[in-house]
C-alpha cells in the first residue's frame, strides 16, 4: 500500500472476525515494527504475543478484576480529564457520541458499560500484543519509544490487511499481566494492542472520526 493510504487508512478496530492471524505474519509486522527509532538507539521495550489459552486465561482475569470494582492500577498514571486543555477534552467527548450515535442508529449498546465488555474481551480479536519497558527506566522516553514501535505495529499491520487498537484500559491491571507474561516482573506496561482481521461491516469501525485541522496545532516560525 502506498504509504499515505496506510496513515489514513489505519483507524482503531473494535471488532473482529474470528480467523486466526498466522504466526508468520506476526513476525512481519513485529520483524518491521522494530526499524522505529528510540533514545539513544536502547530499543528498552518488550513485547508478548498473546493468544489461545493464555489470552483467554487474561479476559477472565481481567473480567474478574472489573467484576471487583478493582482501582485502576496503571503503571503510567493518566491525566484526569479536567486538567485537559478544553479543545482536547472536546474532542473526546466528539469522539464518544459519533460513536454512541452510530452504534445506537445499528441497533447495539453505547453506553460505557457496553464499551467496558467489549474491550474486556478484547473485541473478539485472536491476537493480544502487550508493551511494555524495563521500570529502571525513566519512564517518559522509555514509554516515547515504545509508542514509536506500537505505531509501527499499527501501520504494518494495517498494510497487511490487519486491525488494531491501542487500549490502555486493558493494561490497567499490570499486576494481572505481571501473573500471566513470562519475564515481565520488572516490567512497566505501556498498552495493549489487540490484532486480527476487522470485521468491516461492523458499526464498531465505520463511524467516522475527525482531525484538528493544521492550523489548530501548527505554527510556523520563520
Ligand atoms: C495510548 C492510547 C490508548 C488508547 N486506549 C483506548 C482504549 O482503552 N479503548 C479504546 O477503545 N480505544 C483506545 N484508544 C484508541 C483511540 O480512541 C483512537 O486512537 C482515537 O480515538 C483516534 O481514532 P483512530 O485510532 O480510529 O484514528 C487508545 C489510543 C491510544 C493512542
Amino acid at each position: 500500500m502506498e504509504f499515505a493510504s496506510v496513515v489514513r487508512g489505519r483507524r482503531s478496530i473494535r471488532a473482529y472476525t474470528t480467523d486466526p492471524v498466522p504466526e508468520e505474519l506476526i513476525r512481519e509486522i513485529l520483524d518491521e515494527a522494530r526499524w522505529a527509532p528510540s533514545s539513544r538507539n536502547t530499543q528498552a521495550w518488550s513485547v508478548w504475543v498473546v493468544t489461545g489459552d493464555a489470552l483467554e486465561r487474561f479476559k477472565a482475569a481481567f473480567k474478574a478484576a472489573l467484576a471487583r470494582e478493582e482501582a485502576d492500577a496503571s503503571d503510567l498514571q493518566g491525566t484526569a480529564t479536567d486538567d485537559w486543555p478544553a479543545a482536547c477534552s472536546a474532542r473526546a467527548v466528539e469522539l464518544m457520541k459519533t460513536r454512541a450515535a452510530t452504534l445506537e442508529a445499528a441497533g447495539e449498546a453505547s453506553g460505557p458499560a457496553a464499551s467496558l465488555e467489549r474491550m474486556a474481551d478484547c473485541f473478539g480479536a485472536p491476537v493480544l500484543l502487550v508493551f511494555g519497558f524495563e521500570a529502571c527506566l525513566a519512564p517518559a522516553y522509555a514509554a516515547y519509544d515504545t509508542a514509536s514501535l506500537v505505531q509501527n505495529v499499527c501501520l504494518a499491520a494495517c498494510d497487511k490487511g490487519l486491525g488494531t487498537c491501542q487500549s490502555t484500559t486493558l493494561v490497567r491491571y499490570p499486576g494481572l499481566l505481571r501473573q500471566i507474561l513470562p519475564g515481565s516482573e520488572e516490567q512497566r506496561m505501556v498498552v495493549a494492542v489487540t490484532l486480527g482481521w476487522p470485521d468491516l461491516e461492523a458499526p464498531f469501525n465505520t463511524f467516522e472520526r475527525s482531525r484538528a485541522p493544521l492550523d489548530e496545532f501548527v505554527t510556523w516560525v520563520s
